[in-house]
C-alpha cells in the first residue's frame, strides 16, 4: 500500500538525487526517471552541450516539458535537475502540489556539494559538471545559486539533510514514508538496565491501542486509563472501545487538566481509585494525555503495588517528542518541579501525530521548545556546522508549524530516536542524560515561579538565558545567541518573562547552593553543549534581566 503515486526529488546538484531516485525506485518496485537523462536523450547531447548550443532558456523549457510528462505517470521516482522546480509552469505546479505527489528536497552544505561534485567529476569526466557552476570560486557560485533557489526548494513536502548520510539511508527513509505497510520501520526500541521500552510512531496508531497493549500484556485482566478533563472526553471513549474489544476490563479516571495535577492530593485520589477498585500487579496503566498525565500516571504506575505495567499514549507535541520517552515520572512540590518521582520505563509508547489536530495552538508552540533543545544539543559537524536537526527545523519550518505530514511525523520520530539514544546510555542521569536539561535550570525555576508559563515556554526562556550565560562565561560566541534566538522566534516561542526574579533565584536554590555546593549549568558550546558549575551569580542575574525579568535585589546573607 502506497501513500503517494509518485516521488519527485529536488535540490541542488550534488545532493544525490539521481542515486537516491534509482535506489528508491528499486525499493518501491517503481520506475526511475532522471530528467537530465531524458534531456540528453531528447537532444542527443550532454547537458553541458545543450546549454552551450541551445542556451539556458531552451534547456529549462525542455526540462519543464519532460517533468510535466513524467508527472502524468504513476509509480515513478523522478530525479529533477537542480533548477527544474525553480519556476514551474502552472500545469507543473499543479501536478507538484497534487496530494498524490511527494516532493522531497535534498539539502546539503555548500562544502558538501562542492566535494561531491568534485568526486563526480573525477568519476565521470568534466562533462558531468553543471554548466552553471563552471568558472572561478565555485563555493561562492554554489552558495549564490543555492540561495536564489532556496525558496523554491523550501516548497517541498519534506527537506532531508543529506551531508552525513548515505544515499541508501535516504532511500530507505523515503521508502518508509511512501510505503504504508512498513509501519515497523518507525519503531524505536529503548533498552535500559531497568527494562525495554517499545516506541511506535504512526498516524492512526491510536485506533490499534487495544491490539498493541494486548500483544504486550497477553494475560492482563484490567487496564486503567488516566487522562485529564480536557483530553479525556475527547479520546477515552475510543480507547475504552479498543481495549474492551481485546478483552480488558477498562477503568477510567480523569483528573483536572494542567500542571496543578502533578501534586500529592491528585496522586492520592489516583491511589484511592486504583486500590479501592482492585488493581493487580499484572494490570496495565494507560497514560492518555500530555506530559502532566504522563508524569502523574507514570508515577502512580511506578509506585502503586511497587510497580504496574505502563503504556504512554502522548497527546501533546511535547509529550510525543520528550516526556513519554525515557521513564522519568513524578510530581511537583512547592520547593520546585519534579522533586518527587521515580524512573519507570513504559513498556509501550504509542505516538499518534493525529492527536495534534486538537491540541491548542499555544500548546503546540510550547512543544517546539523541547524539539529545538534536542536539535541544539546535537554535536556539531567537524566543520563546526550545527547538527542536521537544526537545519531540518530551518528548512521545514513552514510545514512543521502547520503540522503538515510527512514532515511532522518524521521530526517526531527523529526526536524520539535522539532522546532514546541518550537515555539508553545513561538512564539514571549520571552523565550524558544531563545534557537533555539544556535550558531547564532556569526554565524550571521560571515555570515554578507562579506557573504563568507553560513548560516549553519556560524551557525556551531558559535556553535564551543559557545562551547569554554561555557567551558571558565564554563557552560560545555572541553570534550563537542571535542564531538560537532566531530559531526560537521562528517557532513563536516567548522572548520575555514576567516573573519575580527573587522567586526564580530562590527556586534555583542559589542561596543554599552558594554555601553547600555549586549550581550545575548546561551551556552552549561549539560542539553542542557542555556542563559547567562555575557560573558567577552576576551572569545569571544579567541573563534573567535580559529576559526582562526585573533585576533581583539579592537578600543579604
Ligand atoms: N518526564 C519527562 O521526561 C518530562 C520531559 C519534559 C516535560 N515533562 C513534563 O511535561 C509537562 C508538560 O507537558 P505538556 O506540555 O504536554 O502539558 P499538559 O500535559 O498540561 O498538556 C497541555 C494541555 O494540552 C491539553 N492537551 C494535551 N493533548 C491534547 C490534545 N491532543 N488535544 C487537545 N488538548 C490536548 C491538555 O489537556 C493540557 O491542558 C510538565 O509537567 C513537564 O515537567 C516531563
Amino acid at each position: 500500500m502506497f501513500t503517494y503515486q509518485r516521488v519527485v526529488l529536488t535540490g541542488f546538484s550534488g545532493t544525490g538525487k539521481s542515486t537516491v531516485a534509482r535506489l528508491l525506485a528499486n525499493e518501491l518496485g517503481w520506475h526511475c526517471l532522471d530528467l537530465d537523462d531524458a534531456i540528453q536523450e531528447r537532444f542527443g547531447q550532454t547537458v553541458t552541450q545543450v546549454f552551450e548550443s541551445h542556451g539556458e532558456a531552451a534547456f529549462r523549457r525542455s526540462e519543464s516539458e519532460e517533468l510535466q510528462n513524467a508527472l502524468s505517470s504513476t509509480s515513478v521516482v523522478i530525479a529533477t535537475g537542480g533548477g527544474a522546480v525553480v519556476a514551474p509552469n502552472i500545469a507543473v505546479r499543479a501536478l507538484l502540489d497534487s496530494p498524490d505527489t511527494f516532493v522531497v528536497a535534498l539539502d546539503a552544505l555548500t562544502e558538501t556539494i562542492l566535494a561531491r561534485l568534485g568526486e563526480q567529476q573525477i568519476r565521470e569526466g568534466a562533462t558531468s559538471i553543471r554548466p552553471l557552476l563552471m568558472g572561478l570560486d565555485p563555493i561562492a557560485r554554489i552558495a549564490e545559486l543555492k540561495c536564489s533557489r532556496q525558496q523554491a526548494y523550501d516548497q517541498a513536502d519534506l527537506t532531508l539533510i543529506v551531508d552525513a548520510v548515505t544515499p541508501e539511508f535516504v532511500a530507505r527513509e523515503l521508502s518508509t514514508i511512501v510505503r504504508k505497510d512498513q509501519i515497523d520501520e518507525r519503531a524505536v526500541t529503548l533498552r535500559t538496565t531497568s527494562g525495554k521500552s517499545r516506541i511506535l510512531v504512526d498516524q492512526g496508531i491510536f485506533s490499534r491501542l487495544g491490539t498493541h497493549i494486548r500483544q504486550r500484556w497477553p494475560n492482563a485482566r484490567q487496564s486503567w486509563i488516566i487522562s485529564d478533563d480536557y483530553v479525556g472526553p475527547l479520546y477515552t471513549p475510543k480507547a475504552i472501545k479498543s481495549l474492551d474489544t481485546v478483552g480488558f476490563n477498562v477503568l477510567v479516571q480523569h483528573v483536572p487538566r494542567g500542571e496543578g495535577s502533578k501534586s500529592l492530593p491528585v496522586l492520592g485520589t489516583l491511589y484511592d481509585w486504583m486500590l479501592d477498585h482492585g488493581i493487580e500487579r499484572g494490570d496495565v496503566v494507560v497514560a492518555l494525555g500530555g506530559g502532566v498525565i504522563g508524569d502523574l500516571a507514570g508515577f502512580a504506575a511506578a509506585t502503586c503495588l511497587r510497580g504496574i505495567g505502563l503504556t504512554q499514549v502522548p497527546t501533546s507535541l511535547l509529550a510525543m517528542v520528550d516526556s513519554s520517552v525515557g521513564g522519568k515520572t513524578g510530581i511537583n512540590h512547592r520547593a520546585g518541579k519534579n522533586l518527587i518521582g521515580a524512573f519507570h520505563q513504559p513498556s509501550l509508547v504509542l505516538v499518534d501525530p493525529t492527536f495534534l489536530q486538537t491540541l491548542p495552538a499555544r500548546e503546540v508552540t510550547s512543544g517546539w521548545a523541547e524539539i529545538i533543545k534536542h536539535a541544539l544539543i546535537q554535536p556539531s559537524t567537524p566543520g563546526g556546522e550545527r547538527g542536521d536537526l537544526v537545519r531540518f527545523l530551518q528548512r521545514n519550518a513552514a510545514a512543521l508549524i502547520d503540522l503538515r505530514e510527512p514532515a511532522i511525523s518524521y521530526l517526531i520520530h527523529r526526536n524520539i530516536a535522539l532522546k532514546a539514544a541518550v537515555v539508553a546510555i545513561d538512564e539514571r542521569e549520571a552523565g550524558a542524560r544531563a545534557l537533555l536539561n539544556f535550558g531547564h535550570t532556569l526554565g524550571h525555576a521560571i515555570e515554578a515561579a507562579g506557573y504563568l508559563y507553560l513548560h516549553g515556554e519556560s524551557v525556551a526562556l531558559g535556553i535564551r538565558a543559557a545562551m547569554r550565560i554561555g557567551a558571558a562565561v565564554g563557552t560560545c560566541g555572541s553570534p550563537a545567541i542571535a542564531f538560537v534566538d532566531d530559531l526560537l522566534d521562528r517557532f513563536g516561542l516567548p522572548v520575555t518573562a514576567s516573573v519575580d526574579p527573587n522567586r526564580v533565584l530562590d527556586l534555583l536554590g542559589i542561596d543554599k547552593k552558594r554555601t553547600e555546593g555549586r549550581q550545575r549549568w548546561i551551556l552552549p558550546a561549539e560542539t553542542g553543549v557542555v556542563i559547567r558549575d562555575d557560573v558567577p551569580l552576576a551572569y545569571v542575574t544579567a541573563a534573567l534581566a535580559s529576559l526582562s525579568v526585573a533585576a533581583p535585589k539579592l537578600r543579604s546573607a
